[in-house]
This record gives structure tokens, C-alpha cells and sequence, in this order.
């Protein structure tokens, strides 16, 4: 290994600080530090794959566009299903950058995010090579199921291995945060707080703001019943509907005030391995996210016919006991929060009120790691 080909970098983007966070379960050896970490930023090739999360107090809206700093908090449950799977490869001699999206040459503008976060990484690196980037999918891109989640946190630890960037994973949570903010949650496994770092602004908010793992009661048993009504690409995308809501939406403000309210209440139902708790607190905290947008000039919105099928299940379910809440994000997809074992009773149910739409149950999930198989 040459010295030039593992760089340890001095950015604020990166630099991992003090009391940085474990590596991720799962990764191989510690994420960042590890042997096949080394030998990646030797090869300039890596692979890495990524689990989407959804998020249980939501983030929606920037303070900063550049940096991707949050107005509020958020806390998330990574999933372990619709993995994505992404390979770099630097490629010295190649004109500019090669991106694949699912075996295809990727359309604008996600060509150009994912060109736009490797000028980022080359920046953090000094190795100017172009690259060629693999990414695959097993979610419907753009269909607010969270696929740009686990797509840029694959791209940052795949991106920063093969550039051979060394950070841990707090560092690589700051790295996916530039690609698209909730993806800095998808980091890690299981229950993760993404830290607004409010209180602060420029080059010290970004390297305060990271997620990191939320301590939970191991007695918590939960699953997340998904009820996809439209796969297809949505109208807005978040991007452009969160600059809309925090720019015009009378109750963006009311509505960032009383989430911190339910992140502190939440990071308690938690602990307290408390389920009917964490599944209010979420549902009330994603329907408010919807009004936000509703209010908005023009209104932004993404409930459809279907989903308002699917919340009646949702309340429905509860009137006959079964503990399910509904959470929803920049689409008319609908994921009903409830416990483990009643997930195929809740299935069930929507199933059949909801004909047409695909539903699968999906548990907490593992954190982004690097995959075997470089694709070299
Ligand atoms: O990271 P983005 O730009 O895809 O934003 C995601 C926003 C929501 O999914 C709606 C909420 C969240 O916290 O994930």
C-alpha cells in the first residue's frame, strides 16, 4: 500500500473527532479501518451495500443546501429489505465519470448528483481519477421508498474506500449526508438519530451534523408492514417539495417545533421498548410533515386515493386492537409501524383492503458495509 493511495484527510466533512461512533454491525472488520478498507484504496475498486431507512420523526426541510444540514432532527429503522449494491472502480485513463443505475447509463439529474458527490470525494482525497460507478437496486428509484437513502450511503462507503479515504463511520455518515441527507441514517443499523447540529452553522455544523445509533429496550419487537401503492417515480421530487414547504408553508415553523417535542419523546418510547408510544408519536409526526406540504404554496401533495385507503386499515387495525400506525414520506406509499409478530395479521388486512397495491414486511435491518466481490 502507498501512502498516496490511503489518505487520511484533515476536512471537516470527514474528520471523524473524538468519541467517533462504533463501526456499523456487519461491516468487515471496522468500517473505514479494516483490511479489505486498505486494499480497496489500493486497488481504487470497492463494493458496498446499503439498506434504506424510514424515518419515525421525519427530516424535511434544510437550513443549509450545501452542506445538507437539516432544520430539526430526525430518527430512523434501517431496513433489511431493497438493498442496494454499488461498485467504483477508478478508471485513470477515462474521459470523466461512467454511472450505472441498474445495468443502464443513469439519466440526468441523478447522473450529475452522483458526478457532483465524486468531485466531493476527489476533493477530500486529492486523487483526481474519474471512475465508474455500479449501483444497483431492489427498490423502485424515486418512489419514496427511500432508494436515494441506500443508494448514497452505498456510493459514500464504496466512493471512500476505492479513493482510499480514511474516516469511521461517523465520518462516512457525514460523507452520505452531502449525496442525500437521510442517507447519513442509512449508515447504520437499526434505530439512528441524524443530529440537526442546530445551534451551529457553516464548516462547524458540518462536522456535527451525523447520525448515529439510538439505544432501544431489546424487548422492542418490531416490524414495518410496506404498502406500495404507486411504484412509479413521484410528481415532486423531495428536493424541490421541502424548498417549496420551508419557503412558503405557514406551518413548516409550528411543525419543526413540535417534532423536537417528539424526537424526545420518541428516543423515550424507545428506551422504554414502549410500542404503541413510538408508533403514535411516529404516525403524528409524518401526518403533520403532510400538512406542512398541503399548506404550501402551491400545495405539495402526495396522498393518494390508496393511501387514504391504507391509513382507514391503519385505524381500523387499532380499533380491533392490534397495535399498527401509520408512517409516510414524499410519496403515496404508505409503511404501517407494528409488532413482529402481528406484521402478517396487519399484511394481511391491508392485502385485501387495498387490492392492487404490493405489500411486503420488512424488520430492522443492517448498516452499510462493504460487500464482498469488488467487481475488479
Ligand atoms: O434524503 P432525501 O432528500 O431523500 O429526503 C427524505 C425525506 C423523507 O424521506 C420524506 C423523510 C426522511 O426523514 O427520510
Amino acid at each position: 500500500m502507498t501512502a498516496d493511495h490511503h489518505t487520511t484527510v484533515d476536512h471537516p466533512a470527514v474528520t471523524a473527532g473524538p468519541g467517533t461512533a462504533a463501526a456499523p454491525a456487519g461491516a468487515e472488520g471496522e468500517l473505514g479501518q479494516g483490511r479489505a478498507w486498505a486494499q480497496a484504496g489500493r486497488l481504487g475498486r470497492a463494493a458496498a451495500v446499503a439498506h434504506p431507512n424510514i424515518a419515525l420523526i421525519k427530516y424535511w426541510g434544510k437550513r443549509d443546501e450545501d452542506l445538507v444540514l437539516p432544520a430539526a432532527d430526525s430518527l430512523s429503522l434501517t431496513l433489511d429489505v431493497f438493498a442496494t449494491t454499488t461498485r467504483v472502480r477508478l478508471a485513470p485513463g477515462a474521459a470523466g465519470d461512467r454511472v450505472l443505475l441498474n445495468g443502464a447509463p443513469a439519466a440526468e439529474p441523478a447522473r450529475a448528483r452522483v458526478v457532483a458527490f465524486l468531485d466531493l470525494v476527489r476533493s477530500l482525497t486529492g486523487r483526481q481519477a474519474p471512475a465508474v460507478v455500479d449501483s444497483r437496486n431492489t427498490v423502485p428509484t424515486g418512489a419514496g421508498l427511500a432508494s436515494s437513502a441506500s443508494g448514497f450511503a452505498a456510493l459514500a462507503v464504496a466512493a471512500a474506500a476505492a479513493y482510499g479515504l480514511s474516516t469511521g463511520a461517523r465520518g462516512l455518515s457525514r460523507l452520505a449526508r452531502r449525496g442525500s441527507g437521510s442517507a447519513c441514517r442509512s449508515l447504520f443499523g437499526g434505530f439512528a438519530q441524524w443530529h440537526a447540529a442546530a445551534h451551529t452553522s457553516g464548516a462547524a455544523a458540518d462536522l456535527a451534523s451525523y447520525a448515529e445509533p439510538v439505544p432501544v429496550a431489546a424487548a422492542l419487537d418490531v416490524a414495518l408492514v410496506i404498502v406500495v401503492v404507486d411504484a412509479g417515480p413521484k410528481a415532486v421530487s423531495s428536493r424541490a417539495a421541502m424548498r417549496r414547504t420551508v419557503a412558503t408553508s405557514p406551518l413548516y415553523r409550528p411543525w419543526v417545533d413540535s417534532s423536537g417535542q417528539d424526537l424526545r419523546q420518541m428516543r423515550a418510547a424507545l428506551a422504554g421498548g414502549d410500542l404503541a408510544a413510538v408508533g403514535e408519536i411516529a404516525e403524528r409526526n409524518a401526518l403533520g410533515m403532510h400538512a406542512t406540504m398541503l399548506a404550501a404554496r402551491p400545495a405539495v401533495r402526495y396522498l393518494a386515493p390508496a393511501s387514504l385507503t391504507a391509513l382507514d386499515v391503519v385505524l381500523r387495525l387499532r380499533r380491533d386492537g392490534v397495535a399498527a400506525y401509520a408512517t409516510m414520506d414524499a410519496g403515496p406509499n404508505v409503511k404501517v409501524l407494528c409488532a413482529g409478530h402481528q406484521a402478517h395479521l396487519v399484511e394481511a388486512a391491508v392485502r385485501q383492503a387495498v387490492p392492487g397495491a404490493s405489500v411486503l414486511v420488512a424488520r430492522p435491518g443492517p448498516g452499510a458495509r462493504l460487500a464482498r466481490g469488488d467487481g475488479g
